[in-house]
């Protein structure tokens, strides 16, 4: 008995035991299995592009040429909007870039030997603009927009970084980054890359006639047109930071490029550049989208708010063939069927009769009540893509904020929007967006008292 017992007890052990070691095993498995993914995930993460990681061709420019190439193309790609304190020195740091993930502050570039880029090499600078990664292989956050700079040439990187070398130094040491868990840990940056980020410059290479670059389609522009305006626009101009919506983990969609995006963290929605006829750039003529990057303002509408600084700081310095290369680059973009998004439910006739009158009384003066504008000191409503957006958060804002379209050459003295925050009730700013949102042809539904008290309450 006590045998059997004994040996039942202990057979029973070893089934224990032997299901123990059976999970054990299973558990070391997929212990094992998952410390391979992130062991792959960090190695993914931690790749680079290294084809052109040393600079080997002597330039053939003088070093002024060069500087004034950098100079050129930081005012275009608008390194010093996130590079300058507000009110501080360019370029020396310290803006606050507000994300879902906490808040960034860009780094000091002046050529401060301990606080700025003094000790850098052009290889170094080279290794952050197109790998995204510091001069000791330390993983920079996407917050830096490396996933589309990556697609600019070793050549216009070697200029921007003489330009920044030519800036006198300013001893200003970078504000740590202000994350939540776990996006304070540096490391995990790895796996944002290993799913994300692909080094390379297909943009690049199209450019210097190396690959193919069937997306571009013909129309009156000519190939090397296009081909430059595609460059600008996905690398240097990086567009597609603010027009292409993200996932979850701040990733663009490339699937949905240049598809329009609410801005994370900023309450301002960027629309489609694409060829959608309503909320993109369908109806715009591309002499419409130059003039609006050179100038702030168009026939079709105006620079506001995220966009008002991107042509201030930069876009208004575009040359004349660039601006035009950008445009012909958009206008062959196909329509990505957000208009059929746009679609909204229609007001009732009593928030409409509410709206005209606000309208009437508020806004005719400089819209007019066919909704038209007098260009160029006022933007029509009627076809503007802020009021026609799925999303009529800047019509919304720009109801309650006022705002001016940006100081350039082409116009120094932009006219301004009043504020109506004071003056309206958020059920009249809800009624005045949603009638402009719907006459003259514009049909993209009402908005909601809770739509206002949003943008309201937004920063
Ligand atoms: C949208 C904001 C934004 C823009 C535009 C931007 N940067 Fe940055 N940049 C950042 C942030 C944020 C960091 C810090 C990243 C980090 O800590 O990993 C950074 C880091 C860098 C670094 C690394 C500096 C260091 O000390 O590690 C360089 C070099 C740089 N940027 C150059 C540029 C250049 C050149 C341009 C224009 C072509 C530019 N940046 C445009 C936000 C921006
Ligand atoms: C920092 C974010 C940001 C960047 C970068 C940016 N945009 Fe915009 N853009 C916006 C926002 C927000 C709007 C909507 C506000 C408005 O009406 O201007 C907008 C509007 C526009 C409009 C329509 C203007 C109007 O009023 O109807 C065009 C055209 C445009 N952007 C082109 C571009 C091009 C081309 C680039 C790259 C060279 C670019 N944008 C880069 C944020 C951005
Ligand atoms: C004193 C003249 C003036 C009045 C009055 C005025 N606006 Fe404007 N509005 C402007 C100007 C100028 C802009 C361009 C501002 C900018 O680009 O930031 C503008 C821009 C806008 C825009 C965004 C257009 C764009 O292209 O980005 C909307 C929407 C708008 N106004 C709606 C209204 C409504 C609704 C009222 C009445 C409640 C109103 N405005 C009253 C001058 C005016």
């Amino acid at each position: 008995m006590i045998g059997r017992g004994e040996t039942k007890g202990a057979s029973a052990g070893r089934t224990g035991r032997g299901t123990g070691r059976r999970l054990a095993w299973i558990g070391g498995g997929v212990l094992i299995a998952v410390g391979v993914g992130f062991a792959a995930l960090m190695f993914m993460g931690h790749r680079e592009d290294e084809s052109q990681a040393t600079r080997t061709v002597a330039s053939t420019v003088t070093d002024a040429a060069r500087i004034e190439q950098g100079r050129y193309l930081a005012l275009v790609g608008n390194c010093m909007g996130c590079h300058t304190a507000v009110g501080g020195t360019p370029y020396a740091g310290g803006r606050a870039l507000p994300t879902p993930f906490g808040t960034f502050y860009g780094p000091n570039l002046t050529s401060d030997a301990d606080t700025g880029l003094g000790k850098w090499s052009a290889d170094d600078f080279w290794r952050a603009l197109h790998n995204g990664k510091g001069p000791d292989g330390q993983l920079l956050y996407p917050a830096f927009p490396y996933a589309t700079y990556t697609q600019v040439s070793r050549d216009d990187a070697d200029a921007l970084f003489a330009y920044l070398r030519s800036l006198a130094p300013v001893r200003q040491p970078n504000r740590d980054h202000e994350l939540a868990f776990p996006y304070n840990q540096r490391e995990l940056v790895a796996v944002w890359r290993a799913l994300y980020f692909r080094p390379g410059s297909d943009a690049a290479k199209a450019e210097r006639g190396e690959g193919g670059n069937k997306e571009v389609a013909g129309g009156a522009a000519t190939d090397a047109q296009l081909l430059r305006g595609r460059y600008l626009v996905d690398g240097i101009g990086h567009c597609a930071e603010c027009h292409t919506p993200r996932n979850r983990l701040g990733a663009l969609q490339r699937d949905a490029s240049l598809s329009g995006a609410l801005i994370p963290g900023q309450s301002w929605y960027a629309p489609p550049l694409s060829g959608d006829a309503v909320t993109g750039l369908g109806k715009w003529s591309a002499e419409d989208i130059a003039e609006l990057l050179q100038t702030g303002i168009s026939r079709r509408g105006s620079a506001a708010g995220p966009m008002a600084e991107a042509v201030h700081v930069g876009l208004q310095y575009v040359r004349d063939d660039d601006a035009k290369a950008m445009a012909a680059y958009l206008k062959s973009l196909a329509a990505q069927g957000v208009d059929a998004r746009a679609v909204g439910t229609a007001p009732s006739s009593t928030v409409m009769e509410t709206g005209r009158g606000i309208y009437e009384a508020q806004c005719t003066q400089c819209h007019k009540a066919s909704g038209e504008g007098v260009y160029p000191a006022w933007p029509p409503l009627a076809g503007n893509l802020s009021v026609t957006a799925p999303d009529a958060v800047n019509a919304i804002k720009l109801v309650l904020r006022g705002g001016f379209s940006p100081s350039t050459a082409g116009h120094p003295q932009p006219h301004g929007m009043p504020p109506f925050g004071q003056a309206l009730k958020d059920q009249d700013v809800a009624a005045v967006v949603s009638y402009i949102r719907n006459s003259w042809g514009n049909a993209a539904g009402g908005v909601s008292l809770s739509d206002v008290r949003r943008v309201r309450e937004a920063r």
